[in-house]
């Protein structure tokens, strides 16, 4: 048997839930929410990751896993190092896609938007609020950066948190919060057959529009 026969027979069929034109939210922000909320029920594992893409100085995309931690003024915030890779290709080029896949329920969305960093206050408000090795993680994390052994890292964060055993943590100025606005959505639900449904949402004249496109 050739070594890839059995990856040829990795399929499944995907079931009776779909998104039609007549189901689907007027607006794709309330579409997210509502799928994300039916989601959250059933998807055990990460629910809230996405995959991240950027593009990088030679224009190649890259690509990386963030978690989602928030929803506001319909924009999706996920935090991380203003100095990983990652921050240093936003700056250059401030349009990114996300991609959420909940294999459990067969979906879907993909994401086209603009990004910024949100005010350090609301980065503030976040980082109080994380555990404390995220904290100290963040603290001396230079995240994207060459590390000579692992064992540096690990004796950095026990001698921090013994140094500073008591005293609330503050967010350093290197990790925060970004911002998506969405200019595009694609909301995608696997049917049985290969039959899939695919909305597209985009804007014209202010107004979200939907298109079907084929599976
Ligand atoms: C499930 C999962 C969740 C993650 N969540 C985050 C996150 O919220 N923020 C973050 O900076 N990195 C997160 N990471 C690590 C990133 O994927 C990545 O390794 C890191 O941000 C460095 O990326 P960069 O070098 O492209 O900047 C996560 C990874 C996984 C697998």
């Amino acid at each position: 048997m050739h070594k890839w026969q059995t990856l040829a027979d990795i399929r499944r069929e995907y079931g009776t839930s779909s998104l039609l034109e007549n189901e689907a939210a007027i607006s794709p922000m309330e579409q997210f929410e509502h799928w994300f909320a039916e989601v959250l029920k059933v998807e055990k594992t990460d629910p809230s990751a996405m995959v991240l893409s950027t593009c990088d100085e030679c224009g190649y995309p890259d690509s990386r896993v963030v978690l989602l931690k928030g929803i506001e003024n319909n924009k999706l915030v996920f935090f991380t190092n203003y100095n990983s890779h990652k921050a240093k290709q936003i700056q250059q080029t401030p349009y990114v896609s996300l991609n959420f896949h909940w294999p459990e329920m067969a979906r879907q969305v993909r994401v086209k938007g603009t990004i910024q960093k949100i005010e350090s206050q609301r980065s503030d408000n976040y980082f109080i609020t994380r555990p404390l090795t995220s904290q100290v993680n963040a603290l001396l994390s230079q995240q994207s950066s060459v590390l000579a052994t692992r064992a540096q890292l690990e004796q950095q964060i026990k001698e921090y948190i013994v140094e500073n055993a008591g005293r609330p943590l503050l967010r350093p100025a290197h990790w925060g919060g970004y911002e998506v606005e969405p200019t595009d959505w694609e909301f995608w639900q696997g049917r049985d057959n290969r039959c899939h449904d695919r909305l597209h949402y985009y804007q014209a004249h202010d107004a979200w529009l939907i298109e079907r496109l084929s599976p």
